[in-house]
């Protein structure tokens, strides 16, 4: 199985290395485009068996998937540039553009072929990853349309490798992109928070980090191993009378979680 990922930029050579430490593509499987020789170049050094070219048409032609990840202003003139080498009856089209819809897509797709009717419809399949995808801890929605159920199995398979994949439909696309994209901002944004008042509290910043850091992922690792939810945990914790119950009270005082849900509300 040969995939194509054609705008292979910040996103699209994460999701390249992501592939090649995986197991379901080998390096030679991954055909990476880009328009300037510098990235083709940054991309071969990354892996010097990615198969790197300026060359979109002939990217698509090869592969079983082609990934879209150029800039979503960019999508409709790629997709027009490609077109002509594309195979539908073989072919899955994947774009990680944000914003740009199915209903675009598949006029994109189908649009001036003139005979619309006669041609096999376009499988096409919307993700949404974050720049953990980059260490193989993303986050990453997945909406399909006109895929079978085995394609739609085939790609969750192939963004489960890079992390978690979850498959949702497509409305819920924009709330995932506040959720879990912005959302990795926001997290950091706790963990900047805690650090800064860890240095208040007596640590140097170095150990402050370490400390909030390897905190965050045991809260995390908490949550997953024991498949529990945020306050059967923080019931652990809270001891009647104590002083986590303070520290918590004192920061809802202060608009805690209604900051953080307003924060994702206008992120959407
Ligand atoms: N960054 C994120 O965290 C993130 C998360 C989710 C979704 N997305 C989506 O991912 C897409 C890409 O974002 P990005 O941040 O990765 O942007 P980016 O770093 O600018 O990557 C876009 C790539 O497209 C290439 N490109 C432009 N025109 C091309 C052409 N005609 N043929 C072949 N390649 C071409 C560029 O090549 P050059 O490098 O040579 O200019 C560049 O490498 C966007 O649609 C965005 O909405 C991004």
């Amino acid at each position: 199985m040969k995939i194509a990922i054609i705008g292979a930029g910040n996103i699209g050579s994460a999701i390249a290395n992501g592939l090649a430490k995986g197991d379901m593509f080998k390096a030679s499987d991954i055909i990476c485009t880009a328009q300037s020789v510098e990235t083709l170049e940054r991309i071969q050094k990354m892996n010097a068996g990615f198969q790197v070219t300026h060359d979109n048409k002939m990217a698509s032609k090869e592969a079983d998937i082609i990934v879209i990840a150029v800039k979503p202003w960019r999508v409709e003139e790629i997709i027009e540039e490609i077109r002509p080498s594309l195979n539908f009856d073989k072919q899955m089209i994947v774009s990680v553009a944000a914003g740009i819809t199915f209903d675009q897509l598949n006029s994109f797709l189908t649009k001036n072929s003139g005979f619309d009717e006669c041609l096999a419809t376009p499988v096409i399949f919307r993700i949404m990853p974050n720049t953990a995808i980059e260490v193989m801890s993303s986050m990453t929605f997945v909406a399909a349309r006109n895929a079978s159920t085995e394609q739609t199995d085939l790609i969750i398979r192939i963004f489960n490798e890079l992390g978690n994949a979850m498959l949702v439909e497509e409305r819920l696309m924009t709330a995932g992109t506040a959720l879990a994209s912005s959302g990795i901002a926001f997290a950091l944004r706790y963990i900047r928070a805690a650090i800064e008042g860890g240095v208040e509290l007596g640590f140097y910043p170095k150990q402050a980090q370490e400390i909030v850091v390897h905190t965050v992922k045991g809260a995390v690792d908490l949550l997953l191993e024991n498949k529990s939810n945020p306050e059967m945990e923080i019931d652990k914790v809270t001891t009647p009378g104590g002083i986590t119950i303070k520290g918590l009270n004192e920061m809802e005082l202060s608009g805690f979680t209604s900051a953080v849900i307003r924060g994702l509300k206008a992120s959407k």
